[in-house]
C-alpha cells in the first residue's frame, strides 16, 4: 500500500505541476556580457497580466539560493536580500504591474559571474527564467607608451590610468613595483581609498608620491622625485578592482647628470681654483723676497 500511495502522490504532483507550470516567463535569448562596475539588467517578464495581490518575485543565484532580490505584499523586500546585493540589485517597481520582473544589478564585479533564477510564484501561476551573467569583462591599465629619459636629480612621472568605466570605489588597490632580477620593490601602494606610503621600500621612501587630485580620473601616475641612478629598470602598475586585476609598465632608462649638476661641477672646481691662487697671493705678499716668482706664476 505504501508502494500505492506513493504511486498516487506522483502522479498527483504531476497533474497539480501541469496545470500550475503554465506562465511562459521571458527572459534574454542568450547569456549576459558586462563590464566590471557597469549595470546589467536581469530582463524577466510575463504577458499577461497578473493579479497583484499576493504577487511574489523572487531573484536568487542558483550556485548557493543565495536571495538576490524579493517583491513581496506589493514592495520590494531589501531587508531579506543577502548582504552583498543591498543596494546593488533593484527592481523596475513601476514595471511590476506590467508583469515586467526584470532586475537591475549594479556595480557588477566579478563575483556576479553566475546563473540567476528569477520565480513568479502567484496565486494562479508559476513561472521562473534562467538569466546566466556569463561574463564579467576585465578592466584595461594604460602606461607608458615609451621610456622615460631622466638625469640624476629630476623628478620624473610614470603614467598608469585605469579604464573610464572603472569608478573610484571599486578600485581596491593600486600597486607600484619596480622590478629587479632578485626582488620587487614596493615603490607605492594605495588601498581602499588611501596612499599607504609607510609601506614603500626605503628606496622609495618619501620620493614617490601620487597625483592625489588626479585619482578620482583614475590615473594613478606615480611621481618619482629626484631619481639616483640605481632608480634605472622597469616599473609595473598593478590595479586590482571588483576582484579581477590588471597591470601596466613604464621604463625609466638613461640616467645622466643634468646640465644643472654639470654646472654645478664647473662651478666648484672653478671656485676652488680660485681659492687656491688667493691662499698662494695672501703666502706671496708675506713672503715679499719671493713676490717675484709669484707673480710670475700668478700670471
Ligand atoms: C522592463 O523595464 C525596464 C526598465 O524600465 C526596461 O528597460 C525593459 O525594456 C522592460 N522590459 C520589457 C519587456 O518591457
Ligand atoms: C603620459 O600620459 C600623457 C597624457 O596621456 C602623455 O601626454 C604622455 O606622453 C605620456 N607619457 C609617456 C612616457 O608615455
Ligand atoms: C572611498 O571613498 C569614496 C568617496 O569618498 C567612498 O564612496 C567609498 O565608500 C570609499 N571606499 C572605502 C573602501 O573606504
Ligand atoms: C595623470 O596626471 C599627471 C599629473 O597631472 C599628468 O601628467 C598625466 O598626463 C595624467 N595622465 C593621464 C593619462 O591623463
Amino acid at each position: 500500500s505504501d508502494q500505492l500511495y506513493n504511486f498516487f502522490i506522483f502522479y498527483l504532483k504531476h497533474i497539480i505541476s501541469v496545470s500550475v507550470l503554465e506562465l511562459i516567463v521571458h527572459g534574454p535569448s542568450g547569456p549576459l556580457v558586462a563590464p566590471l562596475g557597469s549595470s546589467v539588467v536581469l530582463p524577466c517578464y510575463v504577458d499577461e497580466l497578473l493579479l497583484m495581490e499576493g504577487l511574489e518575485v523572487e531573484w536568487r543565484r542558483t550556485d548557493s539560493e543565495t536571495l538576490v532580490h524579493l517583491y513581496q505584499d506589493g514592495e520590494s523586500r531589501a531587508e531579506s536580500q543577502q548582504q552583498d546585493y543591498h543596494d546593488r540589485a533593484h527592481f523596475f517597481t513601476d514595471q511590476i504591474q506590467h508583469g515586467n520582473f526584470s532586475l537591475r544589478l549594479d556595480n557588477l564585479s566579478a563575483q556576479d559571474k553566475g546563473v540567476y533564477r528569477g520565480m513568479v510564484p502567484s496565486q494562479q501561476d508559476f513561472g521562473e527564467i534562467v538569466v546566466e551573467i556569463k561574463d564579467v569583462e576585465r578592466f584595461l591599465v594604460s602606461g607608458s607608451s615609451r621610456s622615460i629619459s631622466a638625469s640624476v636629480g629630476e623628478d620624473v612621472t610614470l603614467n598608469c590610468s585605469v579604464d573610464s568605466h572603472i569608478t573610484p570605489e571599486h578600485i581596491e588597490e593600486v600597486s607600484w613595483k619596480k622590478t629587479d632580477e632578485d626582488k620587487d620593490s614596493l615603490v607605492l601602494l594605495y588601498q581602499n581609498n588611501q596612499t599607504l606610503s609607510d609601506s614603500s621600500d626605503e628606496r622609495y621612501r618619501d620620493r614617490a608620491e601620487f597625483f592625489t587630485a588626479e585619482i578620482p580620473k583614475g590615473n594613478f601616475s606615480l611621481r618619482l622625485k629626484s631619481v639616483r641612478t640605481e632608480d634605472k629598470g622597469v616599473y609595473t602598475c598593478q590595479v586590482f578592482a571588483g576582484g579581477l586585476s590588471a597591470y601596466a609598465t613604464a621604463e625609466l632608462v638613461q640616467l645622466g647628470f643634468s646640465f644643472s649638476h654639470i654646472m654645478v661641477l664647473i662651478l666648484c672646481i672653478s671656485a676652488s681654483g680660485s681659492a687656491l691662487l688667493l691662499c698662494c697671493l695672501i703666502y706671496c705678499r708675506s713672503h715679499n723676497e719671493v713676490a717675484d716668482v709669484c707673480s710670475f706664476i700668478f700670471c
